[in-house]
């Protein structure tokens, strides 16, 4: 039963992504796929997890979904923008992810799907080129221009809802400046063309003056800026991000919390990748690439606390490298080396070689956080959604606030988000009353 304060998952929900490459692609097909049966969610908590609600003993455990009113696969829409024209069929072959079994039944629902004109500066993605560019005098006009698609892509597909999930590149490393301190700054910084303001940003703003959710799958500056959260919180619009966290981040967060939990040091983490997409080759810019590296360097510190822990994490060295090397596609595969130290600080190592799909990986977040942020809008939740954190390499908090990278912390805080919004009791895990005679 839904809280009477929840507005239902009525009429059809519009998903628009920036980006229709391998991740948006992969997405797409895979949801159009499920709809008609081919496939299962797999990765999908909204699909396929299960919530526990009360007491042990009480045997209750929902799928979430039926749980929590989402909206249903069935109910959702597709849209996207790129700069290069490709349909979203044309898109999916050209990323290699999915195989030709898997993409011809799905063809001419993908043909349908043709990118929008983007907001595209090769200055903030040096690596790519394509045609399907808006003009604009200024950043303002441009950012205006993607407002009107959103309400022209509502009204035509006759949608209820919108929100959108950043699929697109990785844009360079910016750092947050005035121009993005208050929404008056930032305005005044679009119209002014000033080049702190970048496409990502752009569409952000567009995003949150429509009243739209926003999710950030990669990890340039876009709305975790203090201009854009204030302006979420002013238009009672979630926001979300930073990154997708698919493959070895995710690892991250699953081993670093476990030495911690053991008190074993580490002396040295050495991440290592190979990967040949289109997102590979973005990163092969070393601008691109210092975005990314940030993202992924942040996570164990902030799991390990060296300050409150110095015997066993001060100063332990973290390298992360990916390597361009086309042969392998979407396939990537990273290497992790990690050097702990025990007991009268003998050295021993960890080793992981994560053939994985990063594509295959993205995709169920991207849905996830799509159904979630709707969820979410029509619960009245505004402004950073830390709950979603679980998704996210580099999680958004509140100004002054540590983001939490734990991605068992993670998930306890997603689900009790969810008991909290549907009136259930928080989970604690003491259990002591099962004991008590
Ligand atoms: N796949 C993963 O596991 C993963 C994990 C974390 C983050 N990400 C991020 O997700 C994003 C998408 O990854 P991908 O593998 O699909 O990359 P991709 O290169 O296949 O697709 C990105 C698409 O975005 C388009 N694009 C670039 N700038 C744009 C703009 N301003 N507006 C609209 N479209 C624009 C490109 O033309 C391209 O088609 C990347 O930023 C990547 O870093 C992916």
């Amino acid at each position: 039963m839904a809280s009477p304060d929840i507005r239902p998952a009525g009429g059809k929900l519009g998903i628009l992504t920036p980006g229709l490459g391998a991740v948006a692609t992969t997405f797409m097909a895979g949801v159009e796929s499920i709809r008609r049966g081919h496939s299962k969610p797999i990765g999908s908590l909204t699909q396929m997890a299960t919530i526990r609600l009360g007491k042990r003993t009480d045997n209750r455990s929902p799928l979430i979904k039926d749980f929590v009113p989402l909206a249903a696969l069935d109910d959702i829409v597709f849209g996207a923008w790129d700069p290069i024209p490709d349909d979203a069929y044309t898109a999916a072959k050209k990323a290699g992810v999915l195989e030709e079994r898997d993409l011809e039944p799905v063809k001419e629902f993908l043909q349908a799907i043709k990118p929008m004109p983007a907001v595209f500066d090769n200055h903030y993605v040096t690596r790519l080129h394509g045609d399907n560019v808006k003009k604009g005098k200024t950043k303002r006009d441009l950012a205006e221009q993607l407002r009107q698609d959103m309400r022209d892509f509502k009204a035509k597909n006759k949608c209820d809802r919108l929100v959108i999930v950043w699929c697109a590149s990785t844009e360079i490393f910016i750092k947050p400046g005035p121009q993005h301190a208050t929404i008056a700054q930032f305005e005044k910084a679009m119209e002014n063309n000033d080049e702190a303001i970048s496409p990502a940003m752009l569409y952000a703003w567009a995003a949150i003056m429509e009243g739209i959710p926003y999710c950030n799958g990669a990890p340039n500056l876009a709305v975790d800026t203090l201009a854009l959260q204030q302006l979420a919180n002013d238009k009672g619009v979630p926001i979300s991000g930073k990154d997708f966290k698919t493959g070895q981040t995710w690892m991250k967060t699953v081993i670093a919390p476990g030495l911690k939990a053991r008190m074993l040091g580490l002396a040295g983490w050495y991440s290592t990748n190979i990967l040949g997409n289109r997102d590979g080759e973005v990163l092969d810019d070393p601008a691109s690439f210092k975005t990314k590296e940030e993202s992924k360097l942040s996570v164990l510190h902030t799991i390990l606390q060296p300050e409150q822990y110095p015997d066993l994490y001060k100063d332990f060295a973290h390298v992360v490298r990916i390597n361009y090397y086309p042969p392998r596609g979407d396939n990537k595969e990273g290497w992790d080396n990690i050097d702990i130290v025990g007991w009268m600080g003998y050295p021993m190592q960890i080793k992981i070689n994560f053939l994985c799909r990063d594509s295959i990986l993205a995709a169920p977040i991207v849905l996830d956080l799509a159904l979630f942020s709707d969820f979410a809008h029509r619960a009245g939740m505004k402004g950073i959604q830390e709950w979603l954190s679980f998704y996210y390499k580099s999680p958004m908090a509140a100004p002054g606030l540590q983001p939490e990278h734990d991605l068992f912390i993670q998930q306890t805080k997603l689900k009790n988000t969810l008991r909290h919004l549907m009136g259930e009791e928080q989970i604690t895990h003491l259990g002591l009353e099962y004991y008590q005679q």
